[in-house]
């Protein structure tokens, strides 16, 4: 006998159905350098085409996907107010604008002005589990990757070099980083 309204589908059915946040790969063109919300849409939780999305769909996506609170979802989902459109929505790729809120000296994005601020690079997060040695990925080996990545900026001329030149206890010796509280 056939039932309706029953509120929890068997698995076997809920993959033939589709579920609503199945993994489902973005194309790039319609991708920003966030993997957070990029990944966000591919799961559904935004628009999957990652256009027109409005400031209330991402706050509710932060709070139902990855449980954040009011407070918190609602002051990160403000830093995205300079690139809404006159129709109060914005595209994941208006995200790539430099120096709106995307940055020079990313650990896994290249630079602006080499021409793809946004897709994910792999040899840039071997060199970030390369800054741990081996071991797990921890708040000190990223402030390594931190500091490399703003070196890397300084000697290129990137935007963020800047901030090199004003770490305190650190200093630039061709790219490379010593003098820091990160070696052993
Ligand atoms: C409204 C919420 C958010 C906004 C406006 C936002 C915005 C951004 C932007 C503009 C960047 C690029 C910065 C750069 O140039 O390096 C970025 C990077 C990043 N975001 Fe988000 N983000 C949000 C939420 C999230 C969430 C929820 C996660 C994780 C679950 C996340 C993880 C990351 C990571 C790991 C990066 C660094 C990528 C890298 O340096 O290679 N973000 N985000």
């Amino acid at each position: 006998m056939l039932t309706f309204g029953s509120r929890q589908q068997k698995p076997e059915v809920k993959q033939l159905l589709g579920d609503n946040h199945s993994y489902i790969r973005g194309n790039i063109a319609t991708r920003g350098p966030c993997p957070g919300l990029n990944a966000l849409a591919n799961q559904g939780y935004l628009p999957r085409n990652g256009n027109n999305i409005t400031l209330s769909e991402v706050e509710t996506a932060l709070m139902s996907a990855l449980h954040m609170d009011k407070p918190l979802a609602s002051a990160l989902t403000n830093s995205l107010k300079p690139l809404v459109h006159k129709d109060k929505t914005f595209n994941l790729a208006d995200m790539r604008q430099h120096n709106i809120i995307e940055h020079d000296a990313s650990f896994t994005r290249l630079d602006f002005r080499q021409g793809d601020n946004y897709t994910f690079q792999p040899l840039m997060l071997q060199a970030l589990l390369a800054d741990a040695d081996g071991g797990p990925v921890t708040v000190k080996s990223l402030a390594k990757t931190y500091v490399r990545r703003l070196c890397v900026a300084f000697e290129y001329g990137g935007d963020r070099g800047e901030v090199v030149e004003g770490a305190d206890g650190y200093v630039l010796h061709g790219g490379e980083v010593s003098g820091g509280g990160f070696e052993e």
